[in-house]
């Protein structure tokens, strides 16, 4: 390891009331992965923020290169060659790719804009982490794995000296994330140093160099690399955790959820499945296999051409996401800016949202119950908030997917479409997630499960189907779904003749 670039000396942040980061004392060396791991709500984001310029710190000092400096804003941490990724995407939608990546320092030829300068420079950016997309596509129409490797690609594009990466990895599957490791690994032989977060203890392990571990804001330790799984839950959450993934299989009833030939051209094709009470059924597949659309197509969120969505022996109207929810269909969908959070609104009264008209009584929302139901479950799910009543805004990332997942647990859904329900969630309230998976389908309730994490999707799936193409391609038990049978069904080749 190098000489240090960057170090933090006794950084503190508080927001109001709450303490977000306190005395907290690291550095980073140069061909370093410095790893931040933490709870949701730690402080992690906080303190990268400060050395990206989005907060100054309220006592401390940064010193990059030797020396004190103040980083007011983004343009100085740039110009001090850091590069940021940040955990919320910052992209904006209605710009093409070629536009978002290059915005900010747009190439002019005679003062404007160089347009094939433009494309030639996002070609190679997109280029550099493997990514086959339109340049001129909007972004707004691409998935989150998408925009997140094309935020991923425009931090790589300044060649920095200094890269964070916020969660670069929640929103990728196994095969993103091995190609942006390889791009980790060249920066590194090349000197940069980078600061790195993620929920993942696996990737921790495998690409992180120290890890320094925060706990409700204050840095409890820095170990190397090689420590364990079992010993950074520990530093993180204070105990250790005997069982990650604690699925409680039990009896299989009735059919809840049927679909039968579901078919959107060019999107997916001929997509039968059951759901028993009382069952979690899996879907795998890599980046583009149509999961998510089928998710939505049968919440009512998007429509379909032909095929058949049922629910307890009852067709459901096509794209009625209102008649869905009132048969208990509850989607958490994989897009939490666009899941229906309000960010300005309170904890309680996002969680209440989709009880509010089920629990009315005559016509009146029941709201003292409602606030009674709401404090449960953010007590279960571990909600780090100041209060029911602060701004879901407020919450760390991980906070505010508790919210979400809290809104339809709390609904009583029977029949749960969960689409990468524990991205960006620390390994705790993993296992609270967990708990209530199981509790659903104790009740009777059905789960279709879509992740991208593969240990998550084997492990509390009582069966794994397998998307590729837009195409169901394959079934497995819970004893078949091992890491690589799923994988090799998911990257097998299909007929892709009819599916654009
Ligand atoms: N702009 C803000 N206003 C008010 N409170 C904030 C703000 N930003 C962060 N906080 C609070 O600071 C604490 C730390 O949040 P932070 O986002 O740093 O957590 P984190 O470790 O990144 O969590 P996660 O794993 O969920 O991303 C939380 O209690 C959060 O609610
Ligand atoms: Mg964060």
């Amino acid at each position: 390891m190098g000489e240090v670039l960057l170090r933090l000396e006794g950084v503190s942040k508080s927001f109001g009331g709450i303490k977000a980061v306190r005395d907290v004392s690291l550095d980073v060396r140069r061909g370093e992965v410095h790893v931040l791991l933490g709870e949701n709500g730690a402080g992690k984001s906080t303190l990268i923020k400060m050395i990206a310029g989005v907060h100054e710190p309220d006592t401390g000092r940064i010193v990059v290169d030797g020396k004190e400096v103040r980083i007011p804003d983004t343009r100085t941490s740039e110009s001090l060659g850091i590069a940021t990724i940040h955990q919320e995407l910052n992209l904006v939608p209605e710009l093409s790719v070629a536009e978002n990546l290059t915005l900010g320092r747009t190439p002019r030829k005679f003062g404007l804009v160089d347009r094939r300068a433009v494309r030639k420079y996002a070609q190679e950016a997109i280029a550099r982490i493997g990514l086959d997309v339109d340049v001129n596509r909007k972004v707004g129409t691409l998935g989150v794995a998408r925009q997140q490797m094309i935020e991923i690609a425009k931090a790589l594009a300044m060649d920095a000296r200094i890269l964070i990466l916020d969660e670069p990895t929640a929103a990728l599957t196994r095969t993103e994330t091995d190609i942006l490791f390889d791009v980790v690994r060249d920066l590194r032989e090349q000197g940069v140093a980078m600061v790195f977060i993620s929920h993942h203890l696996d990737e921790i392990e495998e690409i992180g160099d120290r890890i320094t571990v925060l706990r409700d804001g204050t840095a409890v330790d820095t170990v190397s690399a090689g420590a364990g799984e079992a010993e950074l839950v520990r530093l993180m959450v204070g105990r250790s955790i005997d069982d990650l993934y604690p699925r409680r299989r039990g009896e299989v009833g009735d059919v809840v959820l049927n679909v039968e030939g579901l078919n959107q051209s060019g999107v997916f094709e001929d997509i039968s499945l059951e759901v028993r009470a009382g069952e979690v059924v899996g879907i795998a597949g890599l980046m583009g296999a149509g999961r998510t659309e089928v998710l939505r197509a049968i919440a009512g969120a998007d429509s379909y051409e032909s095929g058949s969505v049922t629910v307890h022996g009852k067709r459901l109207p096509k794209k009625d996401v209102a008649a869905a929810v009132g048969r208990g269909v509850g989607l958490v969908p994989e897009d939490r800016k666009n899941s229906g959070l309000v960010l300005e609104a309170s904890v309680a009264e996002n969680l209440g949202y989709a009880t509010l008209r089920s629990t009315g009584r005559a016509g009146l929302a029941d709201l003292r119950g409602q606030r009674r139901r709401s404090d449960e479950v953010a007590q279960q799910l571990r909600i780090r908030m100041a209060s029911l009543d602060q701004q879901v805004r407020g919450l760390s990332g991980g906070n505010q997917q508790k919210v979400v997942f809290g809104r339809w647990s709390m609904a009583g859904s029977d029949v749960l479409l969960l689409d990468e329900p524990t991205r960006g969630v620390d390994v705790g309230a993993k296992v609270e997630i967990y708990e209530l998976v199981n509790a659903i389908t104790d009740a009777g309730g059905g789960v279709l499960l879509v992740s991208s994490d593969l240990p998550e999707v084997i492990s509390m799936s009582d069966r794994v189907l397998v998307m590729a193409k837009g195409r169901i391609v394959g079934e497995l038990t819970a004893e078949e779904a091992t890491q690589d049978a799923v994988m090799s069904l998911a990257v097998k080749e299909v007929d892709s003749s009819r599916v654009r």
